[in-house]
């Protein structure tokens, strides 16, 4: 079973959310594949756990015509440019609430849940998976795709060297990242072992290449390590750790690419269950 890393749970942090909302088209393309996994018959309502600007929670409300969507996120920056994104057009439809996922106090309230690109932000995914669950009506289904297993672990193998390295070393410490690549294996016992039953979860190989040396640049600061670069305390060494990544991808064979591994979880709560001697 993969380790997951001691506390904290969450890494709080704050994105560049106008920078996502634009160049996050990967993670669009991933979420549509995982939308058409969610079971609806258009009526329901539907968790998207950590919905960052809105772009899938859209897609998510498109198949809902007499549903609605309850968009969750820590960051108010993200919560803000998705409410600018999605209120104009369904209005009352979707609602938005700050909150830690794995600290979630919702109970009996979705038939679903969906999301995209985010558990592996949260280290503590029994947590996690308990608080979904409990979210969850009996009968409903939590549909959810994260990065896992070897997921950019090029990228990760050189940004752990050069956060080893003077001037950066003095600023990581020993910390490694604030992310947790769960396996597959590993993620089915969690699920089960948190009440969820007909679960199914598996590995693909999602690798991206962007288009030009400026855009994997924007990638890299915007999606991929916001985290690392809160640690440093000037622009100058912020910028001087994402040129030591692009220089690196630039002598790479391919260049601005990344090696990115989607871990796909599909899971249902019974529909009367008993756990932990509770009924419900
Ligand atoms: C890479 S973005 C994915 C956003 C969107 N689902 C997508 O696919 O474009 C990850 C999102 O997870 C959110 N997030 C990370 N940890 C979280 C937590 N513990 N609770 C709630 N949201 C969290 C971040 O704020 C961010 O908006």
């Amino acid at each position: 079973m993969t380790r997951q890393p001691s506390s904290p749970a969450t890494e709080l942090r704050e994105w560049d959310a106008s920078s996502y909302h634009r160049v996050a088209n990967p993670h669009v393309d991933w979420g549509r594949v995982v939308l058409e996994r969610l079971p609806l018959r258009g009526d329901e309502t539907v968790i998207d756990a950590g919905c960052g600007t809105g772009r899938l929670t859209e897609l998510l409300l498109e198949r809902l015509p007499h549903g609605r969507a309850l968009a969750l996120d820590q960051s108010t920056n993200m919560l803000d440019q998705a409410a600018l994104h999605l209120t104009p057009r369904f209005g009352d439809r979707v609602a938005f609430r700050q909150a830690d996922l794995a600290s979630l106090d919702l109970d009996m309230v979705a038939d679903a849940v969906f999301s995209t690109a985010t558990f592996h932000w949260i280290t503590d995914h029994e947590r996690l998976f308990t608080a979904l669950y409990r979210a969850l009506k009996p009968g409903g289904w939590l549909v959810a795709q994260c990065g896992g297993g070897p997921n950019i672990a090029s990228i990760n193998h050189q940004a752990q060297a050069v956060m080893r390295e003077e001037p950066f070393a003095r600023h990581m410490g020993d910390w490694t990242g604030p992310w947790f690549f769960a396996g597959a294996d590993d993620t089915a016992t969690r699920l089960h072992d948190a009440g969820f039953v007909e679960v199914d979860t598996h590995l693909v190989a999602a690798p991206v290449a962007l288009e030009s040396e400026a855009a994997f640049r924007e990638f890299l600061t915007t999606v991929v390590f916001g985290t690392h670069l809160n640690r440093l305390p000037t622009e100058a060494l912020r910028a001087k750790f994402i040129d030591r990544l692009v220089r690196w991808s630039a002598g790479q064979q391919a260049a601005w690419h990344l090696d990115y591994w989607r871990l796909n979880m599909v899971a249902r709560r019974p529909v009367a269950s008993s756990r932990r001697g509770v009924m419900c």
